[in-house]
């Protein structure tokens, strides 16, 4: 389905016909191209408020409906049902694997688990004190200058081995990150376990004594990546596109995606939410610091709130939630207080005016630092392990991008308020 449009340009009467073309679920988008070739002027967005970026098959939010669904799913039906590995293939493939596919893809995220020797000496490079996500982006664009026999964006084979590559490899180099701030001794990947099982071995075993992992911490880690998989045209992945978009090796646009994400109004959300809940310290003080999260001279935000499209609940938000209960039972008795007053923190927040009428709900990253913290990850290792989990949803987007034949390098334009042209004066005279 499509609607025209015409635009008139008042000064000269001249019209120009645009279209706006129907996905198959969501607004309309108008197709913009004829103002410039007709007008000669370009659109001003900052900020993409009204911008579509892409077509994309990948994932569908309605965030009015609080609804999000990767390539048709419902998100809470693969939370309940499903596990990361297979939403990574969901995601990268387009459709649910077949029990084979699902053990071959398997399989093969398994077997590329390891990472170069001489990749995991960058971490000596950095000091104690670096954080993860530094790291991380680093070491991921020096996968760039190892892995040659995969970066030929135009093969599709290369393509594949890129995908399994980076999505099986970035646990481990999160992994390595999170030891080198410990100074403890990497542990290597461990073929015989599922893919967040060897997470948490290669976290939290030590050569010293056996470690037993959890299985309730698997599956709160499982659950984590799955929400946290993909979210269409986010700040990170449009990044990853838009390095991509260039031609630019792959790991170097992944890294491109967790530089991005690193940023407090993205992944590093979940990172400041903790950091808020501690600094408000008790119910008590919730009044005072929304008083000053609403007087908008002092710059505090209720982290861990509001979204760019949901306008209702975050769906993720509310299975997070539920999963608290359970984890915190298990492992978190040291959180449990900062639980109780993040719920009060947002049952006063939802009846406050303030809020209300701003649209602004609780989103991913409420709730989910208060999962990884029961489970030991330290808070500067959230926004990595929200990288793991993206990871995936990048490589999709990354391939859906470059497998396009119609594929343009992503270049914006802008309203210059510069200077006009005036001429170079020399030093002596200015
Ligand atoms: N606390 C207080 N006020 C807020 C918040 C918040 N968390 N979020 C938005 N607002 C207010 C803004 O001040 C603005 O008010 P105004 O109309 O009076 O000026 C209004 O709500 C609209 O906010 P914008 O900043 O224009 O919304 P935008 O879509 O640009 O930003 C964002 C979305 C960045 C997520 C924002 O809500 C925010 O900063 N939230 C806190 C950080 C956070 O949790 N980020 C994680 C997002 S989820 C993710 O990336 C994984």
């Amino acid at each position: 389905m499509s609607t025209k449009y015409e635009l008139k340009d008042l000064a000269t009467g001249k019209t120009s016909t645009l279209e706006a073309r129907g996905g198959t679920l969501g607004p309309q988008v108008l197709d913009i191209a004829p103002i410039v070739k007709d007008h000669g002027v370009f659109t001003f967005d900052p900020g993409f408020m009204a911008t579509a970026s892409t077509e994309s098959r990948i994932t569908y939010i309605d965030g009015d409906a609080g609804v999000l669904l990767y390539r048709g799913y419902p998100v809470e039906q693969l939370a309940e049902k499903s596990s990361f590995v297979e939403v990574a293939y969901l995601l990268i493939y387009g459709s649910l694997p077949s029990k084979a596919q699902l053990e071959a893809f398997r399989n093969s995220i398994t077997r590329h688990t390891m990472v170069n020797e001489h990749l995991l000496r960058f971490f000596q490079g950095f000091r104690y004190d670096a954080h993860p996500m530094a790291m991380v982006s680093a070491v991921v664009a020096s996968m760039a200058a190892f892995y040659h026999d995969s970066t030929d964006i135009n093969e599709p084979r290369h393509r594949e081995i890129f995908a399994h590559r980076i999505v099986a490899k970035l646990p481990t180099i999160a992994a390595a990150a999170y030891k080198h701030l410990l100074a403890q001794p990497f542990v290597y990947p461990r073929n015989d376990l599922r893919y967040c099982s060897n997470i948490l071995n290669m976290f939290f075993a030590v050569p010293c004594e056996p470690y037993s992992i959890d299985p309730i911490a698997a599956e709160a880690l499982d659950l984590l990546l799955i929400l946290h998989a993909d979210h269409e045209q986010n700040a990170s992945t449009s990044t990853v596109r838009l390095a991509g978009s260039t031609g630019a090796n792959p790991y170097a646009a992944i890294s491109a995606g967790v530089s991005a994400l690193w940023g407090p109004a993205h992944g590093g959300a979940n990172e400041a939410v903790l950091d808020m809940l501690e600094s408000i310290g008790s119910v008590a003080n919730i009044d005072a610091f929304l008083a000053r999260v609403k007087d908008k001279r002092d710059h505090v935000r209720l982290m861990g709130f509001g979204h760019r499209v949901y306008k209702n609940f975050d769906p993720r938000a509310k299975i997070i939630r539920a999963m608290c209960y359970r984890v915190l039972e298990k492992f978190g008795h040291a959180e449990t207080p900062l639980f109780e007053l993040a719920l009060r923190l947002e049952e006063i927040a939802l009846k406050d005016e303030y809020f209300v009428s701003r649209k602004l709900y609780p989103n991913v990253d409420f709730y989910s630092g208060i999962i990884y913290s029961a489970l030991g990850i330290p808070r500067s290792m959230f926004t990595v392990m929200f990288a793991i989990a993206r990871t995936a949803g990048w490589v999709a987007h990354w391939q859906e991008m470059v497998s396009d034949p119609h594929m343009r390098i992503g270049r914006p334009r802008q309203l210059y308020t510069g200077p006009t042209q005036r001429d170079y004066v020399p030093l002596d005279r200015r």
